[in-house]
């Protein structure tokens, strides 16, 4: 790749950024938020008429100007004109399966330690708004490799994906490759090796051993799991397997504020719940962890527990 050229206003094409400066042009994507922050995303097409309930805006008033201003519709509506980021085109694309949420995406690039250049393979695509974020991360000298058992999503993610990198007909961002497959046997069927495997799924445990057979030794597994009981099951598979390092478990809680003068307090409203991730080490071949020192807490893996037993964890008698 050639250096940026300071004098020209535009992101290199060949970065894959999926970003433009300058002015507006013909076939991109905008954003208008009304006063009541009512957000509207379209493709610029000269011409073309936006419609609302405050009248309309002919596209041309648009195209040629630079972000960043606000626009008057023909019935006195005033709308706020931007290029929509990267963390607001997910949550306003058409959706297939449920999406990781922008908090989560910018999580699991920074603690799986996504890097330019990584070979990272990803399951299932979904919508793919994952799948941007991680393209962005390893840009176009790395590799995204995503499979999804369901046609249906691989087209919605496809659509997604090559609409946000703004990729001309029958291209793709060069970094990019969809199989339509379980990731239990399509990735050892390939043959690659990866930095890290991220498994956005129901029963990421079931793809354990194949994740753990293409991980580089140092490499990071990192689960996305919405409930208690998967947490629970994919940390134990984890201990069990014997090939990682104790797994981290966590999620994140995003709390938004009102400043306005003297009125400084936490905002009203938040989403209380998204999902937890994991994150886990692999080992190089034939190594272990270190034993534990620390005995499990009582009753952890007591009569009740029925999952997998990590090794060297005997099985509790019933007290009193
Ligand atoms: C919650 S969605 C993924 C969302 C995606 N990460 C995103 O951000 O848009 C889960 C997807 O995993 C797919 N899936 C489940 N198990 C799979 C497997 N073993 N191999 C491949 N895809 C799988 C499902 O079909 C579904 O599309």
């Amino acid at each position: 790749m050639s250096a940026p050229d300071p004098a020209s206003p535009d992101v290199p094409a060949e970065a894959w950024s999926g970003v433009h400066r300058g002015p507006l042009r013909p076939g991109e994507w905008i954003r208008l938020t009304d006063q009541k922050g009512r957000r509207h995303n379209f493709e610029l097409v000269p011409g073309k008429r936006f419609f609302s309930n405050r009248g309309h805006i002919d596209h041309d008033e648009l195209i040629g100007r630079e972000e960043g201003f606000t626009v008057t519709s023909s019935a006195g509506g005033e709308y706020l004109c931007f290029r929509p980021l990267l963390s607001e085109f997910v949550v306003s694309m058409p959706r297939g399966a449920a999406v990781v949420y922008p908090k989560d995406a910018a999580q699991i690039v920074a603690l799986a330690d996504i890097f330019p250049g990584a070979h990272v393979v990803e399951a299932g695509v979904g919508s793919g708004a994952l799948t941007c974020s991680l393209l962005r991360a390893v840009g176009p000298y790395g590799r995204v490799s995503s499979y999804e058992r369901r046609e249906e999503f691989a087209e919605v993610a496809r659509r997604n994906v090559n609409q946000f990198f703004g990729a001309p007909e029958g291209e793709t961002h060069p970094a990019w490759h969809l199989t339509l497959g379980d990731l239990a046997e399509a990735l050892p069927a390939s043959g690659e090796r990866a930095d890290r495997v991220i498994l956005d799924m129901l029963a990421p445990w079931e793809c354990l051993d194949a994740t753990a057979d293409a991980l580089r030794p140092g490499g990071i597994v990192c689960a996305y799991v919405a409930t208690t009981t998967q947490l629970s099951r994919f940390v134990e598979t984890v201990r069990v397997h014997g090939g990682f390092t104790e797994p981290q478990a966590w999620e994140s809680l995003v709390r938004d504020w009102h400043v306005e003068g003297l009125a400084v307090r936490p905002g009203h409203k938040m989403i209380g719940h998204t999902a937890f991730l994991v994150t886990a080490r692999r080992m190089a071949p034939g190594e272990r962890p270190p034993l534990k020192k620390r005995r499990p807490a009582p009753g952890a893996y007591g009569p009740d527990y029925a999952g997998p037993r990590p090794p060297g964890v005997p099985v509790e008698e019933p007290t009193g």
